[in-house]
């Protein structure tokens, strides 16, 4: 058993021995990963709040459904007001998910008093009995996945400098969590659901739940594959390397996919089209990739600018992890402070041939998987990724 599990299972009965407990916890994770002195050393009750459990019923009405603002793999969301007057997406582990509680916590470790613009808050979190319950400050506009990539009406405008300020944010949010933050955090499922969008359409990355603390000096394998198909670096997928390259290379596609308005996967379209990234792989082959720009722009955007963001798309999916470049040159590169034409682009990691390989299921890391992800292979690894989307206007 694990340190983590060990100190989790760990009852609080009242709010001073939760305190506790969650220092202990903290300890723990110190002593069990060599390098992480420097991530936990101001970590105590006093950077995380602790909300009892009465408190987030009262907020949200008991978990009245009416609150539900979605649900993702690891359990439910809802909208809440908190004793305070703020509005907050409180988020309910689902007590089945085995692997629920060990994201919980790590997602308590990595992001607790971590500010930045690009970036969903961590206000605290609930741990009282059985309960696992994260509060995050409230993000106003939905997710990228429920307005410019869902099938729904959305009444955001994604203008051109909407979607460049929307990009250069979450590559802004990853520079930081890469190369600022110590250890690296890496985020490790980057899709358009986890971009939320604020009030001035600021883009917030969120749900730390897979980020891990990330040593300088380790061997960069994972011992488990997390995160969602179609975003999935391919290391990562078939052997479980899990490095910063591996959110370069799912920003990389969410690039493509704010670019173009279209998600990686669109079963709706014949096969040659389907897959996002081949269409623009064999666009750019053609030097045609301007037809990729969405058409709902109807031509008002910047073509260089819009050219170049595609091809840094295709720059950071690049089959090797070593030739996709770091966060903090693909910002430069957005906004144009390095010139991408010393960049040679090759052909990127293809998502068709990833899936056909998965079929065969001969990688160690498919072996790691759980069940429920197997039976979903066609949309998500490990986490289940299905979101119900729910009226948000009450
Ligand atoms: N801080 C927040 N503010 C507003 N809405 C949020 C916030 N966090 C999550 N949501 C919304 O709650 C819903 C569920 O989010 P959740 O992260 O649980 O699932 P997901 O991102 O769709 O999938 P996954 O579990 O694979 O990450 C999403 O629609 C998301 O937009
Ligand atoms: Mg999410």
């Amino acid at each position: 058993m694990t340190c983590f599990s060990v100190c989790f299972k760990q009852k609080a009965s009242s709010p001073a021995k939760q305190n506790v407990g969650f220092k202990k916890a903290c300890a723990c994770n110190r002593a069990s990963n060599g390098n992480s002195e420097r991530n936990t050393e101001n970590l105590s009750e006093e950077n995380v709040k602790l909300y009892s459990y009465k408190e987030l019923q009262l907020a949200t009405e008991n978990f009245n459904p009416r609150n539900k603002i979605g649900e993702g793999g690891f359990g439910s969301v809802y909208k809440g007001r908190l004793k305070d007057g703020s509005l907050a997406a409180i988020k309910v582990l689902s007590v089945e998910s085995k692997q629920g509680v060990r994201e919980f916590l790590t997602e308590i470790i990595t992001i607790s008093g971590m500010e930045h613009e690009n970036l969903v808050k961590l206000y605290g979190c609930c741990a009282e009995r059985d309960h696992r319950i994260l509060v995050y400050g409230y993000v106003e506009n939905n997710s990228l996945s429920q307005t410019l990539l869902g099938d729904g009406y959305s009444n955001i405008q994604f203008s051109w400098r909407t979607r460049t300020k929307i990009c250069i944010g979450v590559a802004r949010g990853l520079a930081f969590l890469h190369e600022e933050v110590r250890p690296h955090i890496i985020h490790r499922d980057i899709k358009p659901s986890n971009i939320l969008l604020g009030k001035d359409l600021t883009a917030k990355i969120s749900d730390f739940g897979l980020a891990k603390l990330f040593p300088d000096n380790l061997t960069h394998i994972s011992t488990r594959v997390a995160g969602t198909i179609g975003y999935l670096a391919p290391e990562y997928a078939m052997q479980g390397q899990l490095t910063r390259k591996a959110d370069v290379y799912g920003f990389g596609v969410l690039l493509l996919e704010i670019v173009s308005g279209r998600c990686n996967t669109n079963k709706r379209l014949p096969v040659e089209e389907r897959y996002l990234l081949e269409t623009a792989w064999k666009l750019y082959e053609k030097r045609e990739l301007i037809q990729l720009v969405d058409m709902t722009l109807e031509g008002d955007f910047d073509m260089d600018e819009a050219c170049r963001y595609l091809k840094i798309g295709l720059l950071c999916t690049q089959d090797m992890p070593k030739s996709r470049p770091a966060m903090s040159t693909v910002l430069k590169l957005l906004t144009g402070e390095m010139d991408l034409r010393k960049k040679k682009i090759s052909r990127p990691a293809i998502l068709s041939e990833l899936t056909a390989v998965n079929s065969n299921t001969t990688s160690p890391a498919w072996g790691n998987l759980d069940k429920s992800s197997s039976q979903n292979r066609s949309t998500t690894y490990a986490t289940m990724t299905f979101t119900s989307i729910y009226d948000r206007s009450n």
